[in-house]
């Protein structure tokens, strides 16, 4: 098996700067042992995304997550993680409503949670609060497509993009986006044709999902590719294992072990110093 070695912090402007020199890297994670996990394999960037209130909350959708949830999980994601560049979402409502809601959530995700770039989702509607915040030193992932934030006018999880007209739009609210100062921008389930005209027209890395190859780097949610979230599996997701099957194997094995009484063996087990346990009264 094969680790990263590499200790240098990754920075949004290293990011920024990678465009068209290599391509980037993406994971989500939400807790200390996913987190560390992924910085010993040398990915660039771990998303503290709302897709926590799915994965590990079991929520239907991301509506719900608080910023009180969100920082909880940065706090002990930036625990696990000290080389890949930590990016916290920006979670449903905690910017929407103008500048300073934005600011001062941001600011908490930075102060509290310890990270160091916040992802919001949406386009042209959204450059007041992106722009105030790369202005106060805060560095901005963008993220249009599908934003799972408008699930209920959106209509559900479904790719965007697919007329000409969709397409347009997105071209200008990823111009529009880079304006106000993203130093990267996530393109979710939109055509591939759509992805490769943005990637191409703007000077910022584009990161794909479900946005097809001619992205500048990708990224997945840390249980879709290790196959750790069985409710659904959306289409542009590549499981690399099937870690839930491994699970259940071993989870019946000990319940298997302990019922038949195999567990636990001697050698887990505590012996009394020499000659102690004849001081004790039957
Ligand atoms: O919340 C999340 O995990 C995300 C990624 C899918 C980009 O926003």
């Amino acid at each position: 098996m094969s680790t990263h070695s590499q200790t240098t912090s990754v920075t949004s402007l290293a990011i920024r700067n990678a465009k068209g020199k290599r391509k980037l890297t993406m994971l989500t994670a939400y807790d200390y042992s996913s987190a560390s996990l992924v910085d010993a394999c040398g990915i660039d960037m771990l998303l503290v995304g709302d897709s926590l209130g799915m994965v590990m909350l079991g929520r239907e959708d991301t509506i719900g997550v608080t910023m009180d949830e969100m920082i909880h999980h940065c706090r002990a994601v930036t625990r696990g993680a000290t080389r890949p560049l930590v990016i916290a979402d920006m979670p449903f409502m905690s910017y929407e409503p103008g500048v300073e809601t934005a600011m001062t959530n941001a600011a908490r995700l930075f102060q509290e949670g310890n990270v160091r770039a916040v992802k919001l989702e949406g386009g042209s509607e959204i450059v007041p609060q992106v722009r105030a915040l790369v202005q106060a030193g805060i560095p901005v992932v963008g993220h249009i497509g599908l934003t799972p934030q408008r699930v209920a006018t959106l209509g559900g999880f479904k790719v965007q993009g697919k007329t000409a007209d969709a397409a347009r739009r997105l071209e200008a609210d990823a111009l529009a986006l880079v304006e106000a100062g993203v130093f990267c921008l996530v393109l979710e389930a939109i055509p591939a044709a759509i992805a490769g005209r943005i990637t191409k027209s703007i000077p910022v890395p584009t990161i794909g999902i479900g946005a097809g190859g001619d992205c500048d780097g990708q990224v997945l949610v840390f249980h879709d590719l290790l196959g750790l979230f069985d409710r659904f599996v959306p289409k542009f997701v590549k499981q690399y294992a099937n870690l839930r099957e491994i699970a259940v194997e071993a989870i019946n094995a000990y319940r298997n072990d302990v019922e038949t009484g195999t567990f636990p063996g001697p050698e887990h087990t505590f012996r009394m110093n020499e000659g102690e346990e004849d001081k004790l009264e039957d």
